[in-house]
């Protein structure tokens, strides 16, 4: 790994690098021996794309319900636990940490992997441990949180486990293609953007339509870490930008309480927030006329069509919650 800053934050010895998390996950499923047939849980409120790896691998989605606090559902979990259960998987929607206690405990009691997606956040702690490094695997997606092209990484954390192994998925992580040079232009005006502070942003066309569900279930990505990305994570400045992220977070809260803005997430100690996630009725229209004032706002991306159509408790979520810029 070629990155100083990074390195800092997350153990070499433990980290494959990927360009993204969907491609990182379906290694770490290969690593932990999941086989045709096995089945996952995920959360119910989860990105299309996060089927990508079990499409592949013909792995078998479950999806449990995260309750109004994006906290998992533990009675959900275990309902749906069955013989041909393997692996468990915790989002920290946001950068916001989960409570794991009793997922973990259920895991552990019913022999399967936990892993952490923390693709929305790697620069924050819990338990007193970083974020991804509290399940047997984790994810990080840097590009979330940084303007770089791509980057992520499968965090293995069991001790045992670190040691064997990783040599044979680093050959493979590095043995995927480069992703296109040209679509570096976006991170390069973000990161003059955070760098000058010029409104650069105002020059990018914006996602104003909210794409179908289930529409990027197969958008494989199956690319190395970026080079340059790699080098602008390696002299980053991680502080100053968890500083600024949490400021900023408290900036929304304060502008938007009393608005029709519930708060879905208080700041814990040591959260570095990807966005200020608020519920709002008529989420449409506050998203449209956010997004004329100026402001990078948000919707969760799309869900797996199966939730969709199933229209439960993570739709309701999915309709009332938007995402503030931080
Ligand atoms: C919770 C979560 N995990 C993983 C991913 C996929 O990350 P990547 O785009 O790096 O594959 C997403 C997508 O935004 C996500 O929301």
């Amino acid at each position: 790994m070629a990155s100083s800053a990074l390195e800092h934050m997350i153990d070499p010895m433990r980290a494959v690098l990927f360009g993204y998390a969907r491609t990182a996950l379906e290694y770490g499923y290969g690593y932990l021996g999941l086989k045709q047939g096995d089945e996952v849980l995920y959360p119910d409120l989860i990105c299309d794309m996060m089927m990508v790896p079990c499409q592949r691998l013909g792995l078998k989605v479950r999806f449990y319900k995260v309750k109004e606090d994006l906290e998992p559902d533990l009675k959900s979990v275990e309902r749906l636990m069955t013989k041909r259960t393997r692996a468990v998987l915790a989002v920290n929607y946001f950068g916001f940490p989960q409570d794991l206690k009793a997922l973990k405990e259920a895991c552990s009691s019913n022999g399967l992997y936990l892993i952490e997606d923390s693709s929305h956040g790697f620069l924050g702690k819990a338990d007193g441990m970083a974020l991804g490094t509290r399940g047997d695997l984790g994810l990080l997606s840097f590009r979330k949180l940084v303007p770089v092209l791509n980057g992520a990484a499968l965090l293995v954390n069991r001790a045992d486990e670190a040691a064997k192994g990783l040599e044979g998925l680093k050959r493979a992580s590095a043995g995927l293609p480069a992703e296109r040079r040209k679509r570096r232009l976006v991170p390069y005006l973000k990161l003059a953007q955070a760098k000058y502070g010029l409104p650069l942003g105002r020059l990018r066309r914006r996602e104003t339509v909210i794409p179908p569900h289930g529409s990027t279930e197969g958008e494989a990505m199956d690319f190395r870490a970026d080079e340059w990305s790699l080098s602008v994570l390696a002299g980053y400045p991680f502080e100053k930008e968890a500083r600024r992220r949490r400021a900023n977070y408290r900036k929304w809260v304060e502008r938007l309480s009393g608005k029709g803005f519930r708060v879905v997430k208080e700041l814990p100690y040591g959260a570095v927030p990807s966005s200020c996630p608020m519920f709002v009725e008529e989420r449409d229209r506050w998203f449209s006329r956010y997004l004329r004032k100026g402001h990078e706002v948000g919707v969760w991306p799309t869900l797996p069509l199966e939730v969709w159509k199933a229209g439960g408790s993570a739709v309701s979520i999915w309709e009332k919650l938007i995402l503030f810029p931080v």
